[in-house]
């Protein structure tokens, strides 16, 4: 194995998290993340489960302690569940949890559930019909809300502190300030943990504009102002982004992922391996590494560690999305992995 000790970078930010995109395919088509007509990668493109199991298990090594699954929709991959299962059983993993649109969610919760799977993090921008049809140019919110349901069923536990469910909205100016309100009260009601995200520039047709961007403290206000107060956490967890609060009255927590206005790359712990096999060190990386080359190449695991070190003393201090160097990624989210 090449040099030894954690996965630190020339900054000093220490890498635990690693998220793995198992496919680019999807079956919404989000405005802020894919474009609407997409040709997607070729399968034979795309990691194995077993090259996916390999990667990992070199990474774990290293002292990746987290691994996060995403697509594209993960679930639209077959059999995810038996790729759990090979994650899970790595020596040396905490946990393995997965970000999906809840689509398919209702067919598959128990077997994600009885592969191991400790978390699921669900996406969903608004609960009303039209709304969803807009932001993500197809319907399903009927699946959606089947999915959240089945997957209470299966044993993933609502609740606060570290929850097995969590919602994640994106907010976008100008069409998802009447979602936020109700997105809030239906959470409190479930109990499901709801984290609104910063709409970033990772959209496919570059529509992205600071002006659409909905900050995290504007939804705040809407929050306390529809809902009622809400009160800081001490910061939990470092490599968490979310700055999470409290609701005065008891019902649980609220959460805002803010990487516009307030970012956290100075915290960041995280990595991904894109679902043709090139690490990145960041969202908005503009280089890749190549593991999917090594590892078809022959090369050893020795080979596949050297690279994902060369990815992390690579990685720049922050995004810059507010400064005039900032440069898009040539990749939408849909083809990294959130
Ligand atoms: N900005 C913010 N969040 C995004 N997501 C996808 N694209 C963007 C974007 N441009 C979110 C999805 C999902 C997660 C995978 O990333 O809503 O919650
Ligand atoms: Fe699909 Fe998720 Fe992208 Fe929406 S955000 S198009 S659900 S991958």
């Amino acid at each position: 194995m090449t040099g030894a000790g954690p996965l630190r970078d020339s900054f000093g930010r220490v890498h635990t998290d690693l998220r793995i995109s198992v496919t680019d395919r999807c079956n919404l088509r989000c405005t802020y993340c894919m474009p609407l007509e997409v040709t997607f990668k070729p399968r034979e493109e795309l990691l194995s489960f077993e090259e996916i199991a390999r990667v990992a298990r070199v990474a774990v090594r290293l002292g990746i302690r987290t691994i996060r699954l995403t697509g594209g929709e993960p679930l639209v991959r077959r059999d995810v569940p038996e790729l759990v299962k090979q994650l899970v059983a790595i020596h040396g993993i905490d946990e393995v949890a997965l970000t999906t649109n809840g689509l398919l969610l209702a067919d598959q919760a128990v077997a994600l559930r009885q592969a191991g799977l400790a978390r699921l993090n669900v996406s969903l921008d608004s609960l009303h019909e039209d709304v969803f049809e807009t932001l993500a140019r197809r319907r399903g919110l009927d699946q959606v809300l089947a999915g959240l349901a089945a997957a209470k069923r299966a044993g993933f536990e609502p609740g606060q502190g570290a929850a097995a469910i969590r919602i994640n909205a994106v907010s976008m100016r100008g069409l998802t300030e009447s979602e936020i309100v109700p997105l809030a009260e239906f959470c409190r009601r479930e109990q499901f943990q709801l984290r609104f995200i910063e709409f970033m520039p990772l959209d496919a047709e570059g529509g992205w504009s600071k002006t659409q961007v909905l900050s995290g403290r504007e939804v705040r206000e809407l929050l306390e102002r529809g809902v009622g107060p809400l009160v800081p956490l001490a910061a939990g967890d470092p490599g968490q982004p979310a700055i999470d609060y409290e609701w005065a009255d008891g019902g649980g927590r609220v959460g805002f992922i803010d990487p516009v206005t307030q970012p956290f790359c100075d915290r960041c712990d995280r990595l991904r391996l894109t679902a043709d096999g090139q690490f990145r060190n960041c969202l908005f990386s503009t280089t890749e590494w190549d593991v999917r080359a090594v590892v078809r190449g022959g090369g050893g695991d020795a080979g596949i560690a050297a690279l994902l070190r060369a990815c992390v003393a690579a990685k720049k201090a922050a995004h810059g999305i507010d400064t005039p160097a900032f440069e898009r990624p040539a990749r939408a989210m849909y083809q990294i992995g959130g």
